[in-house]
C-alpha cells in the first residue's frame, strides 16, 4: 500500500497497460477437456490464479469432452497435470478448495443434447455457486470441430446471455491456414457470436515482456523520439526453439514454422514494436494502431531472396544427437514443410521506410530464446568513430523470454590511461528487478477474457490482414515451377547458412542470442 494515499501501489511494468477491469464470477466451459492444452496450460494456468487470489471464487470450471468420465475421474487428472506442468508447487489445501469448483460434463460435439444438458447443468451452477450466468466458452480443440460446437451453442441458446451477464468465446490457434479459410472461420464463429463476444488467443502476447513493450514505448520519454527510420538502422525478431516436432507431426505437417509462428506470434511482436502511439489504452484503439503495421507490409513479390525457408537435418543439442524432421514419428519422410524461417520485411510508413526488419524462427536451433533487437544507425565518423575505428552500434534488445528483461547496449570508455573504448551492457532483469514470479501468458489471458478485456487477443481484422500478407509467400513456395527451394540445416546449429547470407547481403548479421 502507498502509505500517503492508502491507494494500492500499482506497478505500470507489473500491472500490465492499466489497471485492469475485475475479473468476474462465471463458469468456464472448455471444450477439449482431455487434450493437451488444458492439461499443460489451462488447468495449471486457473489453479495459479486461484493459487494468487486473482480468482474470483465463484468461477467454475466444466470439462466438456466426448469419453466418459467421471467428476473425481477428471480432477484426478487435472491434479497430476497441474503438479507436474504449474508454475508453482501445488498446495494441497489450495487445490482441494480449487478442485471443488471442477466439473466434466460427457458428450460428443455434434450432440445437440450434450449442449442441452449442458446448458440446464450452468444454470444450476449459476444459482448453486453464483456465476451470474457469466459463461466463457473456450475452444481447446481442432478448428475442425469448431462449427459442430458453435452450431450446438447456439440451438442452446448459450451464445447468448441474460441481461447483465455475458457469453464470450476463446478460440485457439491455429486460426485457418490462409486467408480463405480464416474469412470461412470467422463467418463460422460470427454465424454464433459477435466480434466483442470473440477472444483470438494469441499467447505471445499475454507474455510479461510483449506487454512490456507499449510501456517501455510510451511510458518513457527517451525512446519515441528515436523510434524511426533516422535513428533506426534495423531491426531483428528471433524466435528460437530447441525443440522439435514433439509429437505434433498430425498439425506441423499441415502448418510449419511460418503459419505456426510467423503469421501470429512473430507479427503481433512486431505490431506492439512498429506500431503508432494509440489515443488511449482502449482494446481496439490499440488494435487499431496495430492492424495497420501489417496493413503496411510490403507484400512480398520477390520471396526467392527475401524468404528463407529451411527444415532440420539430423544433428545435436546439448550435445545429444536427434533425428531429421523428416524421421521424426508420423512426418512424410518426404516433407518439404518448414521448420525455419527468416524474413527481410519492411513497413511501408513514414516512421519505417527505408528500416529492414529481419525475422527468424526455427525449431532445433542451439538455444531456446525470443528477443527483438533494435539496432541504432552508428555514431557520425568523427572523433571517436573515425574511418579505421569502427564502433558498435547502440541495441536496445527486448527479451521476450527467457530471462525477460531489457538491455541497451553502448559504447564506453575502458579504464586506464589510453582512450579504448567497448561496448557495455545496461540490464535491466524482470527476475531480480520486481521481487515476483511473473505470471504465465494464459493466466493473463483467461483473466481479461473474464474481466472483458480485448486488448491482448488478436481481432479479426488483424488476423485476417496477417494471411494477407503471408499468402504470398506460401503460393510462392508451392508453385509448380520456380518455387524457391527447401535448405537444410543440421539440428544444434542457427538455420541454414542462406539466413546468414539474407543480412551479410546487406552488410549485417543476426545477433548472437
Ligand atoms: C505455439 C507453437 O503457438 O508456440 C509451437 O504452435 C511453439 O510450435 C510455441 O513451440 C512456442 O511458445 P512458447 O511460449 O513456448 O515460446
Amino acid at each position: 500500500m502507498n502509505r500517503a494515499t492508502d491507494q494500492p501501489e500499482v506497478n505500470p511494468l507489473r500491472e500490465g497497460l492499466a489497471t485492469r477491469a475485475v475479473p468476474q464470477p462465471c463458469s468456464v466451459v472448455i471444450f477439449g477437456a482431455t487434450g493437451d492444452l488444458t492439461h499443460r496450460k489451462l488447468i495449471p494456468a486457473l489453479y495459479n490464479l486461484a493459487a494468487d487470489g486473482e480468482l474470483p471464487p465463484a468461477v467454475t470450471v466444466i470439462g466438456f469432452a466426448r469419453r466418459q468420465k467421471s467428476d473425481d475421474d477428471f480432477r484426478r487428472e487435472m491434479e497430476e497435470s497441474t503438479r507436474k506442468f504449474s508454475r508453482q508447487p501445488v498446495r494441497d489445501e489450495i487445490w482441494k478448495t480449487f478442485a471443488q469448483s471442477i466439473f466434466y460434463h460427457q458428450s460428443d460435439f455434434a450432440d445437440e443434447n450434450g449442449f442441452k444438458t449442458l446448458a440446464d447443468r450452468l444454470a444450476r451452477v449459476d444459482k448453486e455457486r453464483g456465476t451470474r450466468g457469466n459463461r466463457l466458452f473456450y475452444f481447446a480443440v481442432a478448428p475442425d470441430q469448431f462449427e459442430p460446437i458453435l452450431k450446438n451453442l447456439k440451438a442452446a441458446r448459450l451464445n447468448q446471455a441474460a441481461e447483465g451477464s455475458w457469453a464470450r468465446v476463446i478460440v485457439e490457434k491455429p486460426f485457418g491456414t490462409d486467408l480463405a479459410s480464416a474469412r470461412e472461420l470467422n463467418r463460422v464463429v460470427h454465424n454464433s457470436f459477435a466480434e466483442n463476444q470473440t477472444y483470438r488467443i494469441d499467447h505471445f502476447l499475454g507474455k510479461e515482456t510483449a506487454q512490456n513493450i507499449l510501456v517501455l514505448r510510451f511510458a518513457n520519454a527517451i525512446f519515441e523520439p528515436l523510434w524511426n527510420t533516422r535513428y533506426i538502422d534495423h531491426v531483428q525478431i528471433t524466435a528460437a526453439e530447441t525443440l522439435g516436432v514433439e509429437g505434433r507431426a498430425g498439425y506441423y505437417e499441415t502448418a510449419g514454422a511460418l503459419r505456426d509462428m510467423v503469421q501470429n506470434h512473430l507479427l503481433q511482436l512486431l505490431c506492439l514494436v512498429g506500431m503508432e502511439p494509440p489515443t488511449d489504452l482502449d482494446a481496439d484503439s490499440i488494435r487499431d494502431e496495430k492492424v495497420k503495421v501489417v496493413r503496411s507490409l510490403r507484400r512480398m513479390s520477390d520471396v526467392e531472396t527475401t524468404v528463407v525457408r529451411g527444415q532440420y537435418a539430423a544433428g545435436a543439442i546439448n550435445g545429444k544427437p536427434v533425428p531429421a524432421y523428416r524421421e521424426e514419428e508420423n512426418v512424410d519422410p518426404k516433407s518439404t514443410i518448414d521448420t525455419f524461417v527468416a524474413l527481410r520485411l519492411q513497413i511501408d510508413n513514414w516512421r519505417w521506410a527505408d528500416v529492414p526488419i529481419y525475422m527468424r524462427v526455427g525449431k532445433r536451433l542451439p538455444k531456446s530464446g525470443t528477443e527483438i533487437s533494435v539496432h541504432f544507425k552508428k555514431a557520425p565518423a568523427v572523433l571517436f568513430n573515425k574511418e579505421n575505428v569502427t564502433l558498435d552500434q547502440n541495441v536496445l534488445v527486448i527479451r521476450i523470454q527467457p530471462d525477460e528483461g531489457i538491455s541497451l547496449r553502448m559504447q564506453a570508455k575502458v579504464p586506464g590511461t589510453s582512450l579504448r573504448i567497448e561496448p557495455v551492457k545496461m540490464d535491466f532483469h524482470y527476475g531480480t528487478s520486481f521481487g515476483k514470479a511473473s505470471p504465465e501468458a494464459y493466466e493473463r489471458l483467461l483473466l481479461d477474457a473474464m474481466s472483458g478485456d480485448a486488448t491482448l487477443f488478436a481481432r479479426r481484422d488483424e488476423v485476417e490482414e496477417a494471411w494477407a500478407f503471408i499468402d504470398p509467400i506460401e503460393e510462392a513456395w508451392h508453385a509448380k515451377t520456380g518455387a524457391p527451394g527447401l535448405c537444410f540445416y543440421p539440428a544444434g546449429s542457427w538455420g541454414p547458412n542462406e539466413a546468414d547470407e539474407l543480412l551479410a547481403r546487406d552488410g549485417r548479421a543476426w545477433r548472437r542470442l
